[in-house]
């Protein structure tokens, strides 16, 4: 059942505590982040995981702000196929079935996560016997032909391939793939079997490249690996920008930051290739503690990013990496905490499922970008 303003208002009262509810009905007063980016030919997504796929409060704001969805984790090989032939298709099912309802479009994320430990534990085991480079085609193929064939038209756009540049030295990452076939053969070879298993689906080299001086090779890595495909005829559509961005990505008017961001848009959508925001949130570690300032740093900073990456017509989708803080993989990433152990505050809604500034932010970057055709 596709959730209409009344349940919406309904399942936000009855999710919340009623001190609460006054400020969620506040939030449902200005247009809705889909219908702003509609105007503009703007898709609005948000990634879901499946703790809060239960929780009603937060899949009504999702499907009243976005008409995107993406699975944070169910569509991974990894959770797809946990051990060899045993596929576990029904959470990401769920999940698509709830987007159709909605009217939403459906991002598959994704088909091949390159970094060796994202693989399943069995994939980095298996035995690819007397002849290697077929076996590890075989497998990739089977992998890709069977996901493919499962969701079938269900999915809009495909992250086929995710983060296969090492930021480090701007080489393609190895795996048990990479080390049979050769990173670029497998990085072609899984576009190819997804145009022929997904004809209909946009076809996404997804990564994490940003704009700052430290994300220098990482920007090279990945126009050599977009060019090298381009030369090869492969079927890569779009750059999916993951823009998990923070206080390091300063892309304000008359930075550095900016320009190399815009030059290397400029080398991309040169290419012929469209851009997708694909996991956009603000990492507010380096911000103060008080949460007013930290807000309004963290909307800065969206801002900034959105005016420049939005103002590419060739970018048609943006999709949040979580709405509401709670529910952020960033409160869970030991690897870069607050050192003040509060939580962080990267999304534009709170854990309340109240709007920020953040959401302001966005709605304002949105406003002012050219419309799409
Ligand atoms: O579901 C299990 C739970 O049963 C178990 O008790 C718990 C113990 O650690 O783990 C839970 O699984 C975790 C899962 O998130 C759900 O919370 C995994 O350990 C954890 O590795 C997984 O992290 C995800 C990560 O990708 C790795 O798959 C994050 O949620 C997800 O936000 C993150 O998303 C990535 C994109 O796919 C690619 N780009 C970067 C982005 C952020 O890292």
């Amino acid at each position: 059942m596709k959730i209409s303003r009344r349940s919406f208002l309904a399942a936000m009262a009855a999710g919340a505590a009623s001190t609460h509810a006054t400020a969620l009905l506040a939030a449902d007063l200005p247009e809705s982040l889909k219908v702003l980016g509609k105007r503009k030919g703007l898709n609005v997504g948000n990634a879901i995981g499946g703790r809060y796929f239960s929780d009603p409060a937060y899949k009504a704001l999702m499907a009243r702000e976005c008409n995107m969805l993406v699975a944070e984790n169910e569509g991974k090989w990894q959770a797809l196929e946990p051990r060899q032939g045993q596929y576990n298709f029904g959470p990401a099912d769920a999940m698509y079935a709830w987007a159709r309802e909605q009217g939403m479009l459906v991002r598959g994320h994704n088909l091949v996560w390159q970094e060796a430990k994202w693989l399943p534990k069995w994939v980095n085991e298996f035995d690819f016997g007397a002849q290697p480079s077929k076996a590890a085609e075989a497998l990739l193929r089977k992998h890709i032909v069977t996901v493919c064939s499962h969701f079938g038209d269900a999915i809009h756009s495909y992250d086929v391939v995710n983060e296969a540049v090492d930021p480090k030295t701007g080489g393609l990452r190895a795996n048990v793939f990479t080390e049979r076939m050769g990173a670029l053969e497998q990085i072609d070879l899984s576009f190819r079997l997804a145009k022929e298993h997904a004809p209909k689906a946009q076809l996404v080299y997804n990564d994490y490249m940003r704009g700052d001086e430290g994300s220098a090779k990482h920007r090279e890595g990945v126009l050599k690996l977009l060019h090298d495909l381009k030369s090869r005829g492969t079927p890569v559509h779009a750059l999916g920008l993951q823009s998990h961005i923070g206080s390091w990505d300063d892309v304000s008017n008359g930075s550095k930051g900016q320009r190399e961001w815009r030059k290397f848009l400029d080398e991309v959508t040169g290419m012929g290739l469209d851009l997708l925001i694909t996991e956009f949130d603000v990492n507010d570690r380096k911000l103060p503690a008080d949460v007013a300032t930290r807000d309004a740093g963290v909307a800065a900073l969206a801002k900034d990013y959105l005016d420049v990456t939005l103002s590419y017509k060739q970018c048609k989708d943006f999709l949040l990496w979580g709405m509401a803080d709670h529910t952020s993989w960033l409160q869970e990433w030991k690897e870069a905490p607050r050192t003040d152990g509060q939580k962080m505050r990267p999304t534009p809604f709170d854990d309340q499922l109240r709007a920020k500034p953040l959401r302001d932010a966005i709605a304002a970057a949105i406003k002012a970008a050219p419309v799409r055709s």
